[in-house]
């Protein structure tokens, strides 16, 4: 009964055109998403536990033991590419999710709760984290959301993520008039650049799941001058934070070896890292069931390790959780991160692919809230556990 024409969801645009905001600077979509979830019968805390664009959106029906369901937008764009990402895809998801739900439970009398979470920052600065610190996903008995990407038209996919660890790296060396005395320098650029090729020759010992990638910044050097600072940052990646662990001893090798060459001191200060996704088997085989059989969706269950990172890693650790992937038609060479996933995000087909995924997530919680059997399964089955997989 309960999937009897209860998702008739308001088409809307929400946040996807024109403002595209860095992490924890979403003040546009804060405020555009809890004025409109206010104004649909959502009881809305801003500024949720102290952080600035970080907000929450609750709703409850009938009596106080029914399930909690947890979901999430997220809101935050790339430097210099706008919704490189599709954000602004997954926010609407996640107010279109929350709708459906509401719905159903309103017109169907069925107890239980929608907690819907603005996440910011969630490219670097780990904003699901902080709140899952601070307590914001106690109460949730699952967590869905999804994420757009390429693919076949029409298409959602349901795979682990892998884990990423950021650690920014700095050498300090010596300055030395470049032809006079350099013997009297210590080369920190060189030492950098040694680093880079170290790394470089590792990738081919590392597995081909495994990823390490590393970008320079630092002081402007001169030609005439033996640069005494040179900064990088890195990001590894693998399968599961087990695995991350042992990688990073490797290219943690490969920065000191660098240091030690060129007679330079090397700082490494551990950035943000996202464990990896582990994808509840119950919840994500009922999405792609319900994807497939009533939203027409090509729904395909996946083992391989998708080369992307989340902060809805740290989550899935915690709760039963999933967060699939759906297909938004994109340009050659315009997969996430491009200028053309940012044009490609704004499209009405994007939008189009977000609602019926939306349609089938919120589906998928109906089932939680209504159906005891399943939340038992749910609740006694182990998530595809990518960390458990051997080391070396
Ligand atoms: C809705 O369900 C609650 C129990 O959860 C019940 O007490 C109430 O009478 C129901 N309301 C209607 C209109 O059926
Ligand atoms: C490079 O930057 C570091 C750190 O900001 C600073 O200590 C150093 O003096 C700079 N060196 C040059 C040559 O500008
Ligand atoms: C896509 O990238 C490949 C490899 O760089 C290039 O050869 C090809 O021309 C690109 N196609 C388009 C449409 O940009
Ligand atoms: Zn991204
Ligand atoms: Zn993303």
């Amino acid at each position: 009964m309960y999937w009897h024409g209860m998702l008739t969801l308001g088409f809307f645009f929400l946040v996807s055109e024109g403002k595209p905001e860095l992490g924890f600077k979403e003040f546009y979509a804060h405020e555009r998403l809890t004025g409109y979830m206010e104004s649909h019968g959502f009881v809305v805390t801003r500024h949720h536990l102290g952080i600035e664009t970080a907000w929450k959106a609750e709703f409850s029906h009938g009596h106080h033991n029914g399930r909690i369901i947890g979901l999430q937008s997220e809101m935050d764009a790339l430097p210099h590419l706008g919704h490189a990402c599709g954000h602004n895809l997954i926010a609407i998801t996640g107010v279109a999710i929350a709708l459906g739900l509401q719905a159903a439970m309103q017109q169907h009398n069925i107890s239980g709760k929608v907690i819907l979470l603005g996440t910011p920052a969630e490219e670097h600065g780990g904003g699901k984290i902080k709140l899952l610190e601070k307590g914001a996903y106690k109460e949730m008995d699952v967590c869905l959301m999804a994420h757009p990407g390429p693919g076949a038209p029409d298409g959602t996919v349901i795979q682990p993520w892998i884990a990423v660890q950021n650690i920014d790296v700095e050498f300090f060396g010596r300055t030395a008039h470049a032809a006079y005395a350099p013997w009297e320098g210590q080369n920190a650029l060189d030492a950098a650049f040694l680093a880079y090729s170290a790394v470089s020759v590792l990738r081919q010992q590392i597995k081909p799941t495994h990823r390490v990638q590393g970008v320079m910044s630092g002081n402007e050097s001169e030609t005439n001058v033996i640069p005494d600072y040179a900064k990088m940052r890195w990001a590894v990646r693998a399968p599961s934070w087990t695995e991350l662990e042992v990688l990073r001893e490797r290219v943690i090798a490969c920065f000191e070896g660098a240091a030690k060459a060129t007679s330079c001191k090397v700082k490494m200060t551990p950035g943000v890292g996202y464990k990896d996704c582990k994808q509840n088997d119950v919840l994500g085989a009922e999405f792609l069931r319900i994807a497939g059989s009533r939203y027409q969706m090509q729904a395909t269950p996946s083992e391989t390790v998708l080369q992307a990172s989340s902060d809805f890693g740290d989550i899935s650790y915690e709760i039963p959780s999933i967060q699939p992937v759906f297909t938004i038609p994109t340009e050659k060479n315009g997969s996430n991160h491009t200028p053309a996933f940012a044009e490609s995000a704004k499209t009405p087909r994007a939008h189009a692919a977000s609602i019926r995924t939306s349609k089938a997530l919120a589906a998928t919680g109906l089932r939680v809230l209504t159906d005891d059997e399943f939340w038992s399964k749910i609740a006694s089955s182990r998530t595809s556990a990518s960390s458990s997989k051997d080391l070396l």
